[in-house]
């Protein structure tokens, strides 16, 4: 065995895992897609049930060695795709059980300091989770400071964005993630009494743009409604307020109970469109026992519907909803 797949294996905890088992039951069997393999979390405890399969998918190259000990142990029960979860219709397999997000970075990612994603790493700018057009240093060096300005304020919701943006401007050039952490805290004003560190919105804006991370999430979420079977579930674990809302409002708005594609089409009109049977809107959060043990846990919230019966309709109004961050993430980076 390969004794650095193992560590990394070892050091990353499954957020919620439980709370996901739960839900979605592989106890009796059944297809899953796990759309963020990561360090094989998920997979490997649904696949401990032995009438599951597992497709997974993860656009990150770092981890096919753990996905090939996966194949190697389940040849007819599991398969991997180095793909982005927004092209998962390149996956034949449809009529699903349950398809699964646990969105964001895993620890893996996060701790490997030659990927620049932690402050505390001095290596090159890079945030590029894999399968990327460019890379933070990209973005850094070649933004205008209005572009910078407005994804560091919107995708960040960093307050102090413009002084931060016009600091970038000025001092950029082939820059480490640690003079971009020099660049924002002399940036921003002191604040002793805040917990958070004074880099963290302008990270998460930045490796959101690099990763196209709320493009990937609308289309991940619309495509994974195709694949799911009637009564087949949508699980998301999100880590930050831009995907939960993202997720509230497509499962609140399509599901039976609230969907209102028009105002003129009658109730029945509208439960034979929904995509999913009645929603409660209810968020699960990690106990405390988890937060405890794996502090990267707590500000996860997990939402899951249940798909309806309808045939696939295109939610056009999940996308004009959010068209100011798909339309951000869409500026052109001139390399
Ligand atoms: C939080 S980790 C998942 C951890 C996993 N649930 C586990 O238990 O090991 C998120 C993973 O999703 C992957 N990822 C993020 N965005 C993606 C996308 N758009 N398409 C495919 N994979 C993505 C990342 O590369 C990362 O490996």
């Amino acid at each position: 065995m390969n004794n650095h797949t193992s560590s990394l294996e070892l050091s990353h905890f499954p957020v919620m895992l439980n709370e996901i088992l739960e839900i979605s039951s592989p106890l009796n069997g059944g297809n899953y897609i796990d759309c963020t393999f990561g360090g094989g979390g998920y997979s490997k405890e649904i696949l401990k049930f032995p009438n599951t399969k597992v497709l997974a998918l993860d656009r990150d190259k770092n981890v096919l060695a753990i996905a090939k000990k996966f194949e190697i142990k389940f040849p007819k029960r599991f398969k991997f795709y180095q793909l982005k979860f927004s092209q998962i219709d390149s996956i034949s397999e449809n009529y699903v059980d349950a398809v699964i997000f646990d969105l964001g970075l895993s620890s893996i990612q996060l701790d490997d300091l030659n990927r620049g994603f932690s402050f505390k790493s001095n290596k090159k700018l890079n945030m590029t989770m894999g399968i990327n057009e460019i890379s933070a240093l990209d973005a850094i060096n070649n933004l205008s400071e209005f572009d910078l300005k407005s994804i560091i304020k919107i995708l960040g919701e960093e307050r102090e964005a413009s002084r931060i943006a016009k600091n970038i401007v000025k001092y950029r050039n082939d820059k480490k993630t640690s003079d971009l952490v020099q660049i924002i805290e002399k940036s921003k004003k002191k604040n002793f009494s805040s917990k958070i560190n004074p880099c963290t919105k302008t990270f998460q804006a930045i490796r959101i743009f690099v990763n196209k991370e709320i493009t990937e999430l609308i289309n991940g979420v619309i495509e994974a409604s195709k694949k799911l079977k009637p009564g087949g579930k949508l699980l998301v674990v999100s880590f930050h307020s831009i995907e939960d809302r993202i997720i509230k409002y497509f499962f609140t708005n399509f599901s039976k109970n609230k969907y209102k594609p028009s105002r003129y089409l009658p109730e029945n009109r509208i439960s034979e469109t929904a995509l999913f049977d009645d929603y409660r809107n209810k968020v699960i959060r990690p106990s405390k026992r988890e937060i405890n043990q794996n502090t990267r846990s707590r500000s996860a919230k997990l939402r899951f519907a249940v798909r309806s019966k309808n045939n696939f309709k295109q939610p056009d109004e999940l996308i004009k909803k959010f068209k100011r961050y798909l339309d951000l993430e869409s500026i052109n980076v001139k390399i």
